[in-house]
């Protein structure tokens, strides 16, 4: 019989530091104010209203010819530029979206081919409002262990595309666009993703959902009359469980780094409400100068909030080299997640 040579075993190499070595982000030129839903006789709204119990003004809503990876692909290319990172070195693309393209293929390969990014592995993630946080987890983990050299980690969504506008609960409170980051080990280099910490309850999946478009109520007419493909959500219930869960995945990921609030430069927090963030940062003991908050121009963009707010933040020069950033999301699911980074 023939001898086989055995194979060398896979040398051990300890998980690296990964860093966010650049951001980038993309949202639609057009702008939605309070004052055209206001206009909306139906709808019996107010800017006040909206202002007053939400924090939003004004939110971007995409052309009916731009897509979640069209969007996604843009604030892409802004986050390689940003990082000096081309295409063709990119080895895995991670989409976290609630609103791709179609069911399957997944948004990210639209994206790869978008970018010419021929040699990345691709798939999307969905953990809603918490899937940005969540993709970067994955990514960060397929950096640590070697596997991958560069992954591109996006959230971006096209809420437009699932929102029911006769329903005044829902229909002021989103919006669309898409951020990005592109991790790599910085080699020695101590900084970089210090923790991150990711949670789900599921028995609360009915409060905040889009019923129908799966396998439990595929597309029928009677879905569709009965506006099934729209967010559906149960306001004064998600909003307790957010300050509650945002708050203990918050408090994890500081008593991980053996952390406390004054600690951190900077909170950039998902742009769901203002009162939720407001609640957060009294919890936490951060003050609202050192709380990112650009929900007041563009709304809760679920996936893409947290990429943007962070890129926002690191192109206004809100974050420093060896600066502590803490983020922290919450969503549907419910799922919550957080990260602390050292810049
Ligand atoms: N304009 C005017 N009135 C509105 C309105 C609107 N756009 N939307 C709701 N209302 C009305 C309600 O119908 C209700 O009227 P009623 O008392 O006659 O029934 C009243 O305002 C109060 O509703 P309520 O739901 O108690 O308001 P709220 O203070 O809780 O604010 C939200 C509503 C949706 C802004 C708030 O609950 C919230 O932000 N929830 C969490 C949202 C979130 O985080 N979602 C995503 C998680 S990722």
């Amino acid at each position: 019989m023939k001898k086989t040579t055995p194979r060398s075993p896979r040398p051990q190499l300890l998980p690296r530091s990964v860093s966010i070595i650049g951001t980038g982000s993309h949202v639609p030129a057009r702008v939605m104010t309070n004052a055209e839903f206001a206009a909306r006789k139906e709808l019996d709204t107010s800017d006040e209203w909206i202002r007053s119990r939400t924090g939003i003004i004004e939110r971007r809503f995409a052309g009916e010819k731009e897509f979640t990876s069209d969007m996604a692909a843009e604030a892409a290319r802004r986050a390689l530029s940003n990082a000096n990172v081309k295409p063709d070195e990119v080895d895995l693309i991670i989409v976290a979206t609630v609103t791709p393209d179609m069911p399957f293929p997944s948004t990210s390969t639209f994206v790869q081919h978008k970018l010419g990014a021929k040699r990345a592995a691709c798939f999307d993630v969905n953990a809603a409002c918490s899937g940005f946080l969540y993709a970067l987890e994955i990514g960060q983990q397929f950096v640590a262990a070697h596997t991958y050299n560069t992954a591109l980690v996006i959230g971006a969504e096209k809420l437009t595309s699932i929102l029911d506008f006769t329903d005044r609960n829902t229909c002021v409170l989103f919006g669309d666009g898409a951020g990005a980051v592109v991790l790599r080990s910085r080699g020695g280099d101590s900084h970089g993703i210090l923790t991150t910490c990711m949670g789900a309850d599921g028995a609360q999946g009915d409060l905040l959902k889009v019923p129908a478009g799966g396998s439990r109520c595929p597309a029928s007419h009677a879905s569709v009359d009965g506006k099934l493909h729209a967010i559906r959500m149960m306001g004064r219930e998600v909003f307790k469980q957010a300050v509650n869960a945002m708050n203990a995945a918050a408090t994890e990921a500081l008593a991980r780094c053996n952390l406390n609030g004054p600690d951190i430069a900077l909170v950039i927090p998902h742009q769901a409400n203002l009162r939720i963030i407001d609640a957060l940062g009294e919890r936490i003991s951060v003050p609202r100068d050192r709380i990112y908050v650009n929900l007041n121009r563009y709304g809760n963009t679920s996936a893409a909030s947290v990429p943007i707010a962070l890129d926002e933040a690191a192109h206004e020069g809100r974050i420093k080299r060896g600066d502590l950033v803490l983020m922290v999301a919450f969503g549907a699911g419910f799922t919550w997640a957080s990260c602390v980074v050292q810049w």
